[in-house]
């Protein structure tokens, strides 16, 4: 098998004050997917995130990156952040500038790059966010929305291999969450691989190729979605329930595989008015 992208393998971590939160569990990030790490609340996910990028360092346990054990020297944590980005649940935790257009050539300038260029690298990253309008304002005026926008714009600026969210939908509304996903989904048909972490099984099914089920900082078990998602004992095992897309589905009596069509709400819904009129 060829070597994922990013690789974990027996991470574990326990916090100072002797939390153990990761407990040796292993993931493969592959290249060009959208991965889910899927958990309740409190089951690790953020501290696995946190390693993703090397703001934290394992108590045990190995990362490799395309193949090569990360280091933590200076230079290399330097190349690993400007390869993953890590956008964080909380915008407030990531915006620092007083406006968004100085927040997200932060990244760029820190990189090197002239003020022209990084100038580029912002105005590519607000309108890949479709937020090129909020460009001038201060960044403390914007809806939680908006600043999510900006977190993940400022990472973006750095033209990441791998980006990586933590519970990106959380705190939005549905409007906000279908803006959000729009964005993201175009990021990865332009090749960016797509990480993210939520305690929601509904999103995970709609949206991610992969997921890797996590419960009590291990990995339960990795897969392509569908697969993973109706496993019952498996989703037993991490205190999870069974998508409601998918349980309609095969309540129906309708089988369910990666690329079948009953994985969208508007097929099945279609398929639920046939069956009512054929029975009218
Ligand atoms: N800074 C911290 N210090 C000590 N324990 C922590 C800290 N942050 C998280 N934890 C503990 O680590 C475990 C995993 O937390 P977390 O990674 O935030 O889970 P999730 O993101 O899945 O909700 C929990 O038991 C939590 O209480
Ligand atoms: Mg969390």
């Amino acid at each position: 098998m060829n070597e994922p992208l990013l690789a974990v393998r027996d991470l574990e971590y326990v916090y100072p004050g002797g939390v153990a939160a990761l407990r040796g569990l292993d993931l493969r990030i592959e290249q060009g997917r959208k991965l889910a790490i899927l958990g309740s609340n409190g089951s690790g996910k953020t501290t696995l995130l946190l390693h993703l990028n090397g703001l934290c360092k394992p108590t045990r346990g190995e990362i490799r990156l395309e193949g090569q054990p990360v280091s933590y020297d200076h230079r290399a944590l330097n190349d690993w952040r400007r390869r993953v980005g890590l956008i964080l649940q909380e915008p407030d935790d990531q915006l620092f500038a007083a406006t968004v257009s100085q927040d997200v050539s932060f990244g760029p300038l820190n990189l090197g790059l002239s003020n022209a260029d990084a100038r580029e690298r912002v105005r590519e990253a607000l309108e890949a966010l479709r937020i090129l309008h909020l460009a001038d304002r201060a960044t403390h005026t914007l809806s939680f929305g908006q600043k999510k926008r900006v977190a993940i714009a400022g990472v973006l600026a750095m033209r990441p291999e791998i980006l990586v969210l933590d519970e990106p939908t959380a705190g939005l509304d549905s409007h906000g969450v279908t803006h959000l996903l729009g964005a993201l989904e175009q990021l990865h048909e332009a090749g960016a691989t797509l990480v993210f972490s939520t305690h929601d099984v509904e999103l995970a099914y709609a949206w991610a190729d992969d997921v890797a089920v996590f419960h009590d900082g291990v990995v339960l078990r990795q897969g392509e979605t569908v697969a993973m998602l109706s496993d019952r004992e498996l989703l037993r095992r991490a205190r999870l329930r069974c998508p409601l897309l998918l349980e309609v589905a095969e309540a129906l009596g309708v089988e369910v595989s990666a690329a079948s069509p009953f994985r969208s709400r508007e097929a099945l819904l279609v398929l639920l008015q046939e069956r009512c009129a054929g029975q009218g």
